[in-house]
């Protein structure tokens, strides 16, 4: 047999980790060679799913047939593991978000720029049509200058999903609740197309969770560099969990992705002004949608992961950067961040932050 081009490893044998790994079956030249979990029954699991072998996260780490490791550990041990896989000479793919403090994301970036390693941080999000299309409208200029962006997750998580894992809904490992852990995504998604924020105004509540640490719900008002405002709304307090949404407009019209799909596009230079009060019809929508993670964690598509990953694999063999690379995923951590300040403090807050 040839060698494959690229031996995997995914350290983290959860909820996520199946997730890489049918990724990394789909991709020509890749293969899942081993891995690891402090629970050595969550490891054989998933080795006898997927023809891998389950070996100790040390051993899986200086294995030579090993040159990319997935990340799948809980957001707080991010930086841990992803240190020690980019001292050992191993690419290093993390799930999101990139890490939950500033200074233990820049650790993991200065780790993989100085093991000469390419970083990447998992938003599969950013492969949904819709994204892609919304994205297009906003490069090309069609949507003209933007002047609002929202980002809307309203989903449902029980007391059972935060007692289903002794990290979640833990600041330390979780790193925030229902922004940091879910909306994170949309985070990611609203600075990609609206581009840098510069100021944050939030409230958060612990709502539907009292056993809960962190948020269940967070609201934050944005102010774009590019002059732009915009809202972030993140849940996971809203029963049965809605369909999650990303609304941009500017001077040229309206675009709006529903569960990853463009559901909205309405441009003036191909619909022309509306009545002097405005008036006209909203563009049809089913209602139908994919059932996302609105409710269900787990029910996700793994091709968004496959995009990621092959995008990933390209950066190793262009030696270019990944689409999502750490300074890009720090990004949406430092919004969030700000966001927490700002709910702590009452007071606007500015960005940079500074790392503590
Ligand atoms: N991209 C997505 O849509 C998505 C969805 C779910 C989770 N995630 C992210 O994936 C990560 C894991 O989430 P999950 O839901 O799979 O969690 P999980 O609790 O289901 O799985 C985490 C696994 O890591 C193992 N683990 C903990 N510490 C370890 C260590 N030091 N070494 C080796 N294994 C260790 C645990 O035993 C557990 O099996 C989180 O960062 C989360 O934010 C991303």
């Amino acid at each position: 047999m040839t060698k494959p081009e690229h031996g995997f490893g995914i350290v983290g044998c959860g909820v996520i980790a199946p997730f890489h790994a049918k990724a990394i079956g789909d991709l020509p030249g890749a293969r899942l060679v081993a891995v690891a979990d402090t629970s050595p029954e969550r490891a054989l699991d998933l080795a006898s799913d997927f023809g891998a072998e389950a070996v100790d996260v040390n051993e899986l780490l200086v294995r030579s047939d090993i040159d990319v490791v997935c990340v799948c550990v809980p957001s707080g041990l991010h930086a841990a593991i992803g240190v020690r896989a980019a001292a050992a000479g191993k690419h290093v793919v993390v799930e999101k978000p990139i890490e939950v403090t500033l200074e233990a994301a820049d650790r993991l970036i200065t780790a993989c720029n100085e093991g000469g390693v390419t970083l990447s941080v998992i938003s599969q999000h950013r492969w949904d049509s819709g994204v892609q299309a919304l994205k297009e409208l906003v490069d090309s200029g069609k949507l003209g200058r933007l002047l609002l962006g929202d980002a809307i997750v309203k989903w449902y998580r029980t007391q059972q999903y935060y007692e289903s894992g002794d990290w979640r809904g833990t600041w330390k490992l979780d790193g925030g609740g229902a922004l940091m852990n879910q909306g994170v995504h949309y985070v990611d998604l609203l600075q990609w197309v609206m581009g840098p924020v510069e100021r944050v105004f939030a409230r958060t509540r612990t709502s539907a969770h009292p056993d809960i640490e962190v948020e269940d719900i967070a609201l934050a008002v944005l102010s774009f560099a590019s002059g732009a405002v915009g809202i972030l709304e993140s849940s996971t307090a809203v029963y049965p969990g809605l369909s999650e949404r990303l609304e941009v407009t500017g001077t040229g019209g309206t675009a709006i992705v529903e569960a990853g799909e463009l559901k909205v596009r309405e441009l003036k230079e191909e619909k022309g002004e509306t009545a002097p009060y405005g008036g006209k019809a909203p563009a049809s929508n089913d209602g139908k949608r994919g059932a996302a993670a609105a409710a269900n964690p787990a029910d996700i598509s793994y091709i968004g992961h496959r995009e990621q990953l092959r995008d990933v694999l390209h950066a190793i063999g262009s030696g270019g950067k990944p689409a999502i690379d750490g300074a890009e995923a720090r990004k949406a951590l430092e919004i969030i961040l700000a966001v927490y300040e700002s709910a702590r403090s009452g007071r606007d807050v500015a960005l940079p932050l500074a790392v503590v």
